[in-house]
């Protein structure tokens, strides 16, 4: 007993020791830095941990336990509305900022009764890394909010879950309006009530989302499904994105929806299974560069509304990439899904200059493994 205690002891200690973020952000947000080399925290109360986020220092902060804010805000039971019908499976609206009043006019009133703690995420400041242990860094009920200018911040490797999946308006995972490098790596979101990502009209600059599982799964949606309908919204006046790796499941829809003036990399993902609905929706101001991905059980790989794309269609179409890439884009596979028509490569030249993602063909062993390599609890 005593010499397994030990053994445990310089284990967690080696584990303490071990310095920070695993590899480093490709992409836009290439040089992030986060917390840098400052001493690690391990926050152990809600308290703590929304004081370290918060707070003016750089910080190392540690996730080795679950925070679980639900309840610790109350509930509301209040009036809302029931946009897509009262079926158990279909999600119903708080009515925030009067959006039923305002959009749903029509729509049946139901009564929501939700937790208070999911709407509004945790407020993140500058030079913040955020990383869990294991698959031991949890947070239920919150989200993590970047907004008013911050800046510098890693997010790694937890798991966001569980925001009042019920309900429209219930909660985002992660907010991010008005920041600048912002890299979030293996990070899996589940039963989220709104986005599981979003990025708001404020500019949001240089932003890499990387090996992330974003799983749509859940018994109450605006599909009446199982599948979650407001996946990722990247709406800023001036973003970069950098979107790789990434897992993107169960979602019929805005996964993503891309408008503003974002220029958008989405490089080497696997899109698995939207049921009726679509993956991209782009809309005006969208560039988006689709290459080197995996589309299976899509539906709707895009709807077109007034944005640009350009969805390396061919071998020799994609020779275009060279350039403003440096190199030829790489196209995309697609199995039991509709297909992809962007041909705009005029935004390309955007892409010049700046840090840009490789790519992997889209039937490497890499992006096939994704489903199996994406999400928390996996480095
Ligand atoms: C973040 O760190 C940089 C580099 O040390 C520093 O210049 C900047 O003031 C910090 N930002 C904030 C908001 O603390
Ligand atoms: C977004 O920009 C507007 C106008 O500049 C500003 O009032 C608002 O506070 C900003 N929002 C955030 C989250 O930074
Ligand atoms: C979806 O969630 C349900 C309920 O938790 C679970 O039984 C089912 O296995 C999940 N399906 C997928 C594809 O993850």
């Amino acid at each position: 007993m005593r010499h397994s205690f030990l053994v445990a002891s310089a284990l967690a200690a080696l584990a303490h020791t071990v310095s920070a973020v695993t590899g480093a952000a490709e992409g836009f947000a290439k040089g992030v830095t986060g917390g840098g080399s400052a001493t690690p925290v391990y926050p152990k109360t809600n308290a703590e941990l929304v004081s370290y986020l918060g707070d003016s220092q750089a910080r190392v902060i540690y996730l080795d336990r679950t925070f679980d804010f639900t309840g610790t805000e109350g509930t509301a039971k209040e009036t809302g509305c029931a946009p897509w019908g009262t079926a158990s499976n279909c999600q119903t609206a708080i009515n925030k900022n009067s959006w039923c009043d305002n959009y749903q006019p029509n729509a049946p009133k139901v009564t929501v009764n939700y937790d208070k703690a999911g709407i509004l995420g945790i407020t993140v400041k500058s030079n913040k890394s955020i990383i869990g242990v294991g698959s031991k860094g949890i947070i239920k009920g919150k989200g993590l909010r970047m907004v008013s200018g911050v800046k510098n911040i890693i997010i790694q490797n937890i798991h966001i879950t569980n925001l009042n999946p019920q309900y429209v308006w219930g909660g985002d995972a992660i907010t991010i309006d008005n920041a600048d490098l912002i890299w979030i790596d293996h990070v899996t979101t589940s039963l989220i009530g709104r986005q599981h990502v979003v990025l708001g009209n404020n500019a949001s600059n240089r932003v890499t989302i990387s090996n992330c599982k974003f799983d749509g799964n859940t018994s109450w949606s605006a599909t009446c499904d199982g599948y979650h309908y407001w996946g990722l919204y990247f709406t800023g006046s001036n973003d970069m994105i950098t979107f790789k790796n990434n897992y993107i499941t169960k979602m019929s829809g805005r996964s993503p929806k891309v408008a503003g003036n974002t220029l958008l990399h989405a490089v080497n993902n696997y899109w698995y299974d939207s049921g009726s609905g679509h993956a991209f929706e782009v809309d005006s101001g969208a560039q988006i560069l689709v290459e080197g991905n995996v589309f299976q059980n899509i539906k709707t790989p895009a709807e077109a509304d007034g944005g640009k794309m350009f969805s390396s269609p061919s071998t020799s179409a994609n020779a275009v990439c060279s350039s403003s890439l440096g190199r030829v884009c790489q196209i995309n596979g697609f199995g039991s899904s509709g297909s992809l028509s962007g041909t705009d490569s005029s935004f390309l030249a955007n892409f010049k200059g700046k840090n840009i993602a490789s790519a992997a063909a889209y039937s490497s062993t890499t992006v096939k493994n994704v489903p199996s390599t994406a999400g928390f609890g996996k480095i």
